[in-house]
């Protein structure tokens, strides 16, 4: 604590550096912009003690610079080991009036490279507010704020947390490790913050699946936004985003010249499609691996072949998995690769690479060549190399999103948090989405910000397409 803001972060001194370019940033920005100025005098976010486990990025700095702006209190982890840029984070404590030596901005607790223990020792710092008070919000990435709620209240009612079992993940067992040691100094700690909760707006596909379980189950504490399913979120961040940020972090991590090898992206959603473009853009030979026909066809009539990942491992130099599903490559895929094939994952977890197999293949020798760049040898001396343990590598080897197209994410989660904030009580304990009308206004704004110019409906024309002249434009099931 300094000047009465706590935080963990890797080094205040990079605070001018991070605000240079959150200064930029808010520039490419536009959505977040507009919403701080049409908010300005009203502050809907008073009262809002808002917990946020997002990846601790440039653009991440710009919301939660929003949200402060919009009147809420708020405290932030990473949702993720390795994707916080450590200048963002030092530039958010410092907040843009303070200094390193009196930092007057928002408690971050992220850094770079962090151990499991402390990724979830963050997490739970993000959840508790010094006052005891707890957060009343939400915001998280992936789910994992919401799990520790979750898991924590109801291990709090069982009045005991259930020991790991040997083949238990690693990461699982530092989680009921952290709950056990809270149910001891402060059993009713999780129930307390589940209780204060109005709500969770959620930014991703896996912590989106998260909610819907837990809700089929009839086992979520509060209501639910799913941020990730607005159109200006999910088709555009997840697709034309990772355009970017893939070729970006592969060319950070190894520079291997991309045209002309063959790659191979496993799912072909909307990661999968904007992972195909992004390494076909740069001269790659894609191939697609999926289990739903329909995407299967999407992608061949997008000119890709789709295959198995067993018929095309001989020939393929990089391997990517975009699918938020487990083991998608086995560690007996891994062994079949060419030699110094490159093998990366970008969707949100770790476990869509069988890394545990990895690291007990017998005879298995591993090399780190850079952070987040690893050389495995297998015992008849071929290797391939693994971008960031098997964890997001664009948030890992370069910066994740660029700002215009987090801005378009951001301004959902911006209203979401609104909209649950002031009217919870309208809310049941479901998953939701926004209205159609608000996506098209963040739609439009980024358009206008571009300036592209849309085409106003006649009242007539209106009326024979059947909508209102001023929107929503499209039906529920339109897919865009
Ligand atoms: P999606 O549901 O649109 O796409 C996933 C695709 O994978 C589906 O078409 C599915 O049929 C396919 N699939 C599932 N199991 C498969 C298997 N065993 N083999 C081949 N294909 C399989 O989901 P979306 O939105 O594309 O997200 C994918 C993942 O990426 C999620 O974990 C999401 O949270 C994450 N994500 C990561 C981002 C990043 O910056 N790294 C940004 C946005 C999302």
């Amino acid at each position: 604590t300094r000047n009465g803001v706590d935080f963990a972060v890797a080094d205040l001194a990079q605070a001018e550096f991070g605000r240079k370019e959150i200064r930029l940033a808010e520039h490419e920005m536009p959505g977040l912009m507009a919403l701080r100025r049409e908010y300005a005098e009203v502050y809907p976010l008073r009262g809002a003690r808002i917990s946020g486990s997002l990846h601790m990025t440039v653009q991440t700095a710009v919301l939660i610079e929003t949200l402060v702006a919009l009147g809420a209190e708020v405290r932030w982890a990473s949702c993720n080991i390795f994707s916080t840029q450590d200048h963002a984070a030092a530039a958010v404590v410092v907040g843009p009036h303070g200094s390193p030596e009196e930092p007057k901005g928002v408690p971050v607790f992220a850094w770079k490279g962090e151990s499991l223990t402390e990724y979830w020792w963050c997490t739970e710092r993000a959840l508790t507010w010094p006052d005891g008070a707890g957060p009343n919000m939400i915001l998280d990435d992936g789910g994992d704020a919401t799990l520790l709620v979750h898991k924590g209240t109801q291990y709090e009612k069982a009045g005991v947390v259930p020991s790991p079992e040997e083949d238990d993940p690693e990461e699982w067992k530092v989680i009921l490790e952290l709950l056990r040691a809270s149910l001891a100094a402060d059993p009713g700690k999780w129930t307390k913050i589940g209780e204060g909760i109005r709500g969770v707006t959620e930014e991703t596909t896996t912590g989106v699946l998260r909610l819907y379980q837990l809700a089929a189950a009839g086992e979520l504490l509060f209501p639910a936004i799913n941020v990730n399913d607005s159109v200006t979120k999910s088709k555009f961040d997840n697709r034309y985003g990772i355009r970017h940020s893939l070729i970006d972090g592969i060319n950070r991590g190894t520079d291997v010249l991309i045209g002309g090898k063959v790659a191979v992206v496993c799912g072909y959603g909307d990661v999968g499609k904007g992972a195909a473009e992004s390494l076909r853009g740069q001269g790659a030979r894609v191939i697609v691996t999926e289990i739903d026909p329909i995407c299967a066809l999407q992608a061949m009539m997008d000119g890709y072949q789709v295959a198995k990942l067993e018929s095309v491992l001989d020939t393929a130099d990089i391997v990517i998995t975009t699918t938020g599903n487990k083991d998608v490559v086995t560690v007996d895929h891994m062994a079949r690769m060419k030699h110094q094939a490159i093998l990366g994952n970008i969707g949100h977890f770790d476990n869509e690479l069988d890394m545990a197999g990895l690291a007990r293949y017998p005879g298995i020798h591993r090399i780190n060549i850079k952070p987040q760049v690893d050389e495995w040898v297998f015992p008849d001396g071929h290797s391939i190399i693994v971008l960031s343990e098997g964890r997001l590598l664009n948030l890992g080897n370069a910066t994740g999103h660029p700002s215009f197209v987090m801005s378009n994410s951001f301004s959902n989660q911006v209203i979401a948090q609104v909209e649950l904030f002031t009217k919870y009580q309208g809310y049941d304990r479901e998953v939701y989405r926004l209205p159609k009308i608000l996506d098209e206004k963040v739609a439009r704004i980024h358009v206008e910000a571009l300036g592209g110019e849309i085409t106003k409906l006649t009242k007539d024309q209106a009326e024979y397409i059947g909508v209102d002249p001023e929107g929503p434009f499209k039906s529920e099931h339109y897919r865009y």
